[in-house]
């Protein structure tokens, strides 16, 4: 059965009934951690049902329909990457991962899941792989966020833990984007791109890339002001190892609402879904102080301009719905669209 090598100090192997025991004993002295997040632990409290577990993992792998594999540390089972609901015909599949309490925190679940996606887009040519994190799991979350998956959005009461719905955010990976996708036309330029709330240098960030974007943003006393207003803006930054590639900075109106005061990704970093993930922190952001709308200020398609009507399809795509037309709020030059979407 397959084993593959992750580093040094890990491997990944298909679960194979002989580590039945050894998967229980590592769930037993986890349950508590388990818990927190996985609804399926109460229901796993003899060796027989992780039998039970790893026979039906079996009979998915036979059907073609998914897997589940250990994640082996430094020669101890750590926890357990599933591949499941494979659907051939939509070339989808979701992944699934858990480790034990003692092994976080070495990049096991990372490391294994690159070696799942490459299988996935590559092996078996699929176009989708899903991962689904409960909202609040941040932990979870980091790893597709890491991975440089797109956060699609949230849906209410996602599953029942216990005693309790949670609310899940959906995660997504094409074929097109992931990076060492063998079938796909690759785009390293994607990758290792983190988004990160800025705390210092937000008026630097803001005017180095808002002077690498003239068509967007010609007009120097303009400049000037955003590299003062938003000093005192939450304000979040896309990098790329150290360099910044865009930013978005967020003005609070109200306890409901919050503005995209300004937001700019370098043009060379364009259409790579980085504007998007940006919009998508600062949702993330704004969803935990209780708000509900988010709004954006843009120029109106009542003056044509090429470069504009790019960032209102942006804005559309995200979920942006065009509110109302202020055709003097900035002068008569530059009649302004005002957009929002909920939260
Ligand atoms: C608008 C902006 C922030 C978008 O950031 P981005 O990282 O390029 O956008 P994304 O890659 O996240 O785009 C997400 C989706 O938006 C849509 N979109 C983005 N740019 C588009 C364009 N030029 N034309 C058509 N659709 C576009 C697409 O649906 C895209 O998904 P796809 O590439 O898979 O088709 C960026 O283009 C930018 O910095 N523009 C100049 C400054 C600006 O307009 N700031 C906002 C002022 S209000």
């Amino acid at each position: 059965m397959f084993k593959i090598i992750l580093g040094s100090d890990a491997e990944l192997r298909l679960l194979e009934l002989h580590h039945a025991d050894e998967l229980f004993v590592l769930t037993d002295s986890n349950r508590k951690h388990l818990r927190q997040w996985l609804p399926w632990v109460d229901g796993n409290s003899t060796v027989n049902e992780t039998k039970g577990f790893i026979e039906g993992s079996r009979k998915r792998y036979a059907a073609n329909t998914g897997y589940d594999a250990g994640i082996w540390y430094q020669g101890q089972l750590a926890g357990v990457l599933g591949c499941f609901g494979v659907s051939l015909s939509n070339r989808f599949a979701s992944i699934g991962y858990w480790l034990g309490e003692e092994y976080q925190g070495h990049g096991l679940i990372t490391r294994a899941c690159k070696v799942v996606l490459d299988h996935a887009f590559g092996e078996w040519n699929l176009n989708r792989v899903e991962i689904r994190c409960a909202m609040d799991n941040r932990k979870s979350r980091a790893i597709p966020e890491r991975l440089g998956f797109t956060n699609e959005g949230m849906i209410r009461d996602g599953e029942w833990l216990y005693d309790h719905f949670v609310d899940h955010i959906i995660y997504g990976m094409l074929a097109k984007d992931w990076p060492s996708n063998p079938h796909g036309a690759s785009d390293r330029r994607a990758s290792g791109i983190e988004i990160r709330e800025v705390h210092s240098g937000k008026g630097h960030l803001c005017e180095q890339t808002l002077r690498a974007l003239p068509d967007w943003f010609g007009i120097e006393q303009a400049i000037v002001n955003y590299t003062a207003d938003v000093e005192s803006m939450p304000t979040f930054g896309a990098f790329k190892g150290d360099q910044a590639v865009g930013f978005l900075s967020l003005k609070i109106h109200s306890e409901a609402t919050g503005e995209i005061y300004v937001m700019g990704i370098r043009p060379e970093f364009h259409r790579l879904r980085i504007g998007g993930r940006l919009v998508q922190a600062v949702e993330d952001h704004l969803r935990k102080s209780g708000h509900r709308y988010l709004t954006v200020k843009t120029l109106s398609p009542a003056r044509e301009n090429h470069e504009y009507e790019a960032t209102r399809r942006f804005y559309a795509s995200i979920g942006f719905a065009s509110l109302e037309e202020f055709p003097t709020l900035w002068g008569e030059a530059n009649p302004c669209l005002m957009m929002a979407k909920s939260l």
